[in-house]
């Protein structure tokens, strides 16, 4: 790929987007020259919301970057990002407890994907203990999410639960 533009991808489950995930795509878009976010259609986790929302909830969420673009992948994480043209993935680093999981996943990416690397980064810590899991829970006890989401996302989240 050129040099000269350096394009990243940044996937996850996203059900839904937390302040803690627009944190790192912050902080991408200003090393990279494209961001592109990759929600997973399929996932082994038990998901609330379907891919189409996740993306729509993402896109609005980070409509105010330029340099941000969002959509739904299946498959293989290392294929689609050499179709994009990337050759490198974006994971957010929370805690050492993340750390196991996403050291198998970069080392097997690495070696599946021959030309991709991982880079970690650190969201804010007032984020490090945000999981998307997390804010379903308190949404499902009529706890505060305020902390957690953007405003856009209470009323969707708390719509679904209400389902
Ligand atoms: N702030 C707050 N929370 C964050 C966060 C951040 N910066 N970064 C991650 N999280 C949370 C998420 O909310 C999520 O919480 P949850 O488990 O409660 O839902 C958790 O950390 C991890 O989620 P996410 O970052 O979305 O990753 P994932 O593990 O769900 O997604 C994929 C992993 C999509 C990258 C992976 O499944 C994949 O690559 N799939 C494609 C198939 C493939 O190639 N497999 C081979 C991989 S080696």
């Amino acid at each position: 790929m050129s040099t000269s533009n350096k394009i990243a991808v940044y996937p996850g489950t996203f059900d839904p987007v937390t302040y803690g995930h627009i944190d790192i795509v912050e902080r991408a878009s200003k090393l990279f020259d494209s961001i592109i976010i990759a929600v997973t259609k399929s996932s082994s986790k038990n998901l609330l919301f379907t891919s189409e929302e996740r993306l729509q909830m993402i896109k609005e969420s980070t409509a105010k970057l330029n340099n941000v673009t969002a959509e739904c992948f299946d498959g293989l994480l290392v294929d689609y990002t050499a179709k994009k043209n990337a050759d490198v993935i974006i994971r957010g680093l929370r805690t050492v407890s993340d750390f196991e999981f996403e050291y198998q996943m970069a080392l097997t990416n690495r070696k599946i994907g021959k030309n991709i690397s991982t880079i970690f980064m650190m969201p804010d810590e007032k984020y490090s203990y945000t999981s998307s899991t997390l804010v379903k829970e308190i949404a499902r006890f009529n706890g505060d999410i305020s902390p957690f989401v953007p405003e856009n996302i209470i009323p969707l989240l708390l719509n679904k639960i209400k389902k």
